[in-house]
């Protein structure tokens, strides 16, 4: 049986994935599963699109196309991802990971043409067979994107029970407007993030990677306990 132990130690952001499809009717229990997750006023802020088959591979085609100019924008950012001046110790973390990952694949710092081919890979859902769109209302703030955040969580967990793996996608917000159109997106609704599912492929290198974190002590704190 998995525990929750094992699948909070077991995630990790797989960034390829297998031709392997998921269950729809996998993908649909998760889900159900997943809106137990709490939500401050149990307001329940947060909206699912779900894309496979045919659907799927029309964005997929879609992204490709945009993607094939190295000089593609984008449509910019809906929201700042990181702070525009980035303290540390998160700077580093930051940098650490980019790092580390395209280190896994030595793809070095000075050969951007790797780097960009690489990081496109995340419009195709790192190859996934299922594209999730993690969608919130405007009218919403802070707390609430906690909530779809913990959301996010849940889903990553129990695809893990489930034997799948998952990577959140924020970098889908510098495609908004293309994701919006695509999905006829109201104004009122807003993309937070995508979210591949599937199998790792275990043969890939960049899915070696395991990212480190602080210390215990680093972040918290003990009063009288
Ligand atoms: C909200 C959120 C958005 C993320 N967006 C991306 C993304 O766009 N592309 C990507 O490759 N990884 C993305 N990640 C994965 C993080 O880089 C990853 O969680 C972090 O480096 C820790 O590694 P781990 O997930 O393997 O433990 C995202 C993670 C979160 C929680």
């Amino acid at each position: 049986m998995t525990t929750v132990t094992d699948a909070v130690l077991s995630r990790m952001s797989a960034r390829a994935f297998t031709d392997q499809p998921v269950d729809s009717a996998l993908v649909r229990r998760i889900l159900t599963t997943a809106r137990q997750s709490p939500s401050g006023g149990n307001v329940q802020p947060w909206h699912v699109i779900v894309l496979g088959g045919e659907e799927l591979a029309r964005l997929k085609a879609i992204m490709r196309d945009k993607l094939a100019d190295p000089r593609a924008k984008g449509d910019g950012p809906e929201y700042p991802i990181y702070p525009r001046e980035l303290g540390e110790p998160y700077r580093s973390r930051r940098f650490k990971c980019g790092e580390d990952m395209h280190g896994t694949m030595n793809i070095s710092r000075e050969d951007k043409a790797s780097r960009y081919a690489f990081i496109a890979g995340n419009f195709q859902f790192w190859n996934a067979p299922v594209g999730m769109f993690m969608l919130i209302d405007r009218q919403m703030g802070p707390a609430q994107w906690v909530d779809l955040g913990m959301f996010m969580q849940t889903v990553m967990l129990l695809a893990r029970e489930a034997g799948l793996h998952t990577c959140a996608q924020e970098a889908w917000t510098n495609w908004h407007k293309t994701v919006g159109e695509f999905l006829g997106l109201p104004p009122e609704r807003m993309l937070f993030a995508g979210l591949a599912l599937g199998y790792r492929d275990e043969s890939h290198p960049v899915n070696r990677l395991r990212t480190d974190r602080a210390a215990l002590e680093e972040f918290a704190t003990f009063r009288g306990l």
